[in-house]
């Protein structure tokens, strides 16, 4: 019956094109129409990362709820947290469309939104009346035409100081060009320490530190791996979120779409994700928080991720596939694979295949 209605729905949806069905998905879960799941208080899927307590290690990835307009209605759908963003400190409309593509032999998605969203205001007077337990992070980025890149960042951190549970600082959308220079050692160490400097300011005021976690591309080189974890370390960073999409269109069936330019997100970046995930967690050591993103369809996708170095996991184009259900069956599906591991907590998991996955390459 779930299933029927699933397909149902995701027929209906792939009806329209990708943007329309997404605006369609917000639409319904604001009217509450999507139904709520059962939120599972599985005690061994609890976990404190970051100074902050998880119902459940699966989040909602950036992306999905780019203005604040429905996070609470996906906390409802099972999530243990959601992120939403990226938003830029003014308004602005992205690039043209179309511009986001279905791989549907793949189960992918290709997006070259460019960070379309309605800026700071917007999405901060919808954050400030909810008072909620929920999780909810605030992941923050540039304007294509800043002439301060850094200061937009920081610009996000001082104006959601009050309502954010966790930040990102996301420098690794292929689709604003040249924001994944940030990436490089010098560019990011500046960008680390205003971003870093500010949110220390904002706690000092507030009587309460708020994390920052980066959020890097899967695209990069053992070299760039190697910066980057030197940077994070040496700022004292609180986590890294791996990863955002990528511009590799290895192995896809879907020739036409794969010529589309954009971040490839989906199915297809599971297994390059989780690499660049174990190799960051070798390089960090075992102390410092990773949320794991990037292809997760499913419980066993999910505690991979784990197996692979990650704390906690994030999804999105898989939803497009699944739909809402999606969330509340991962959780589900996590805690019968811990009765099947018998452990008492899902971080006991955790690094159990580091190994074989950061001795990979993509
Ligand atoms: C349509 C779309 C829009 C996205 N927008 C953002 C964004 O604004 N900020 C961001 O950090 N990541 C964004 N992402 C990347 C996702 O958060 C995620 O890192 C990536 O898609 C890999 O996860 P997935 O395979 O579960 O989708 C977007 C992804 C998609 C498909």
């Amino acid at each position: 019956m779930i299933g029927a209605f699933r397909d149902l729905g995701r027929r209906g949806l792939f009806m329209f094109d990708p943007e329309t069905a997404h605006g369609m998905s917000i639409a319904a879960l604001k009217s509450g129409l999507v139904p709520a799941c059962r939120t599972s208080s599985d005690p061994r899927l609890r976990l404190t990362v970051a100074g902050l307590d998880f119902a459940n290690p699966l989040g909602m990835a950036a992306g999905y709820d780019k203005n604040a307009e429905v996070p609470e209605a996906l906390l409802k759908l099972g999530f243990g947290f959601t992120e939403i963003g990226t938003v830029t400190p003014k308004a602005q409309p992205g690039n043209p469309r179309p511009r986001i593509f279905r791989l549907i032999e793949d189960e992918g998605v290709i997006n070259r939104l460019g960070f379309n969203n309605e800026g700071h205001d917007a999405a901060l007077r919808r954050l400030q009346p909810i008072h909620g337990n929920g999780i909810i992070g605030v992941n923050i980025g540039a304007n294509k035409d800043s002439a301060d890149r850094i200061a937009d960042y920081v610009g996000g951190i001082r104006r959601f100081y009050s309502v954010a549970r966790y930040f990102t600082a996301n420098i690794s959308s292929p689709n604003t060009p040249g924001l994944r220079d940030l990436q490089a050692r010098e560019s990011l160490s500046a960008l680390l320490a205003a971003v870093l400097a500010a949110r220390n300011d904002e706690a000092a005021k507030a009587g309460k530190k708020i994390p920052v976690f980066l959020k890097i591309a899967p695209d990069l080189t053992e070299e760039g791996m190697d910066d980057i974890a030197a940077e994070v370390l040496a700022h004292a960073l609180d986590g890294l979120i791996v990863s955002n999409t990528t511009l590799s269109r290895d192995g896809l069936k879907d020739q036409a779409q794969a010529k589309e330019a954009g971040g490839l997100s989906g199915k297809p970046v599971f297994e390059r994700s989780t690499v660049v995930l174990a190799k960051m967690r070798r390089r960090v050591g075992a102390a410092l928080p990773i949320i794991g993103v990037g292809g997760v369809s499913s419980a066993e996708t999910a505690l991979e991720k784990i197996r692979a170095g990650a704390d906690l996991v994030q999804l999105y184009s898989c939803m497009v596939y699944e739909g809402p259900g999606l969330p509340g069956r991962v959780v589900a599906g996590l805690s019968k694979l811990l009765d099947r591991e018998r452990v008492a907590s899902i971080r006991e998991l955790r690094d159990s295949k580091l190994d074989y996955w950061a001795d990979r390459n993509v």
